[in-house]
């Protein structure tokens, strides 16, 4: 019989940790739509802030913040007793405007980059309770991402930001997270040995993210794949979380009931996850209408979350649901 409990209830009575990320434009953008945060703070115990996080919306110049956006995630976050994930302090993507043009010394950019993390994680000490700290620092073969960070200050930027970080946020968790890490392959071996070399340097890392974000999900990794790889992190001591879930298909291959699809693929990894110690799983938004991918792959479906264009929640929805219950 179906719960009349919502699938907050069931998480917390899991010890899961139930997650979506929210853009401050999904307060803005659909007005019209039953209220974004509602139907989070209805269903989800914790809160990814979207993009407003990043350098790029938080810096509008290189001595100035703009904390509009993260404020108003973060609030109603904490207001509503949510986990809050704050992503991300370092990353390549979506710098602001004058970032790449700014002619900067190697010692130029690692004092901006300190006092970026201390205002930011600082400002937040009280209330965001894990960072993505570093993300995507990894590249495709394994190797080191040559980024601007890295090219300035090679891999010690990474222990430097954890430090950072750690100093003005000793309370928070501290993640690196990354994509195409899900299950054992050429780039989470890489990933494997830098969180390997950081935890024996003695950085202050708490944990490794993997974003699983589940394109052409027939062909993505399978359960039993993951759970081998989350095993394999909490072996190194690490804690392992799902951070930015969404599943969608390829166009040309889409399976005849799709949704049915991706409500087995969201119960299946969310299963192996808890059966492998992982107690975080977030979704890369509430509802479709908001998913980054209506804007960013035209080859792939643009339906991959747990509720539709109207809130209304999917099979996704309910499969995760019944999991649950049947775990209570
Ligand atoms: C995406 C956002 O959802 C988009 O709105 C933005 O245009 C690009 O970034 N990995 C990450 C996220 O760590 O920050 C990305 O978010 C998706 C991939």
């Amino acid at each position: 019989m179906a719960s009349e409990k919502t699938l907050r209830q069931l998480a917390d009575e899991n010890d899961l940790t139930l997650g979506a990320s929210i853009t401050a434009d999904a307060f803005r953008k659909y007005p019209d739509d039953p209220d974004v945060a509602q139907t989070l703070t209805r269903e989800f115990n914790a809160v990814t802030t979207g993009n407003a996080l990043k350098m790029g919306p938080l810096r509008p110049d290189r001595n100035t913040y703009d904390f509009e956006d993260a404020d108003a995630i973060v609030n109603l976050g904490v207001a509503n007793d949510l986990l809050v994930r704050g992503h991300t302090l370092v990353w390549h993507n979506q710098t602001p405007g004058w970032f790449y043009p700014w002619d900067y010394t190697d010692d130029q950019l690692r004092t901006f980059l300190r006092d970026h993390i201390h205002t930011v994680a600082g400002r937040y000490r009280e209330k965001v309770d894990v960072w993505d700290v570093v993300n995507e620092a990894v590249a495709d073969d394994g190797t080191m991402r040559e980024t601007a960070w890295y090219d300035a200050m090679g891999e010690e930027y990474i222990d430097l930001a954890f430090q950072w970080a750690n100093e003005v946020a000793p309370e928070a968790d501290l993640f690196y997270n990354d994509y195409g890490i899900d299950e054992i392959n050429e780039k989470a071996d890489g990933v494997y040995a830098l969180l390997e070399r950081l935890i024996d340097r003695g950085v202050p890392i708490d944990g490794v993210g993997l974003q699983m974000h589940a394109f052409r999900a027939q062909e993505y990794v399978d359960p039993e794949a993951l759970g081998e790889n989350i095993r394999r992190f909490k072996d190194l001591g690490l804690d392992v979380h799902v951070t930015e879930m969404d599943v969608a298909y390829d166009r040309e291959n889409v399976p005849e009931n799709h949704l049915e699809h991706q409500a087995q693929y969201y119960r299946d990894i969310l299963e192996a996850c808890l059966d492998n110690g992982c107690d975080t799983l977030v979704t890369w938004g509430v509802h479709d209408t908001a998913s980054w991918l209506r804007n960013y792959d035209q080859t792939i479906t643009d339906d991959p979350l747990l509720f539709d264009e109207d809130f209304d929640p999917k099979p996704a929805y309910f499969a995760i649901k019944d999991l649950l219950e049947s775990r209570v």
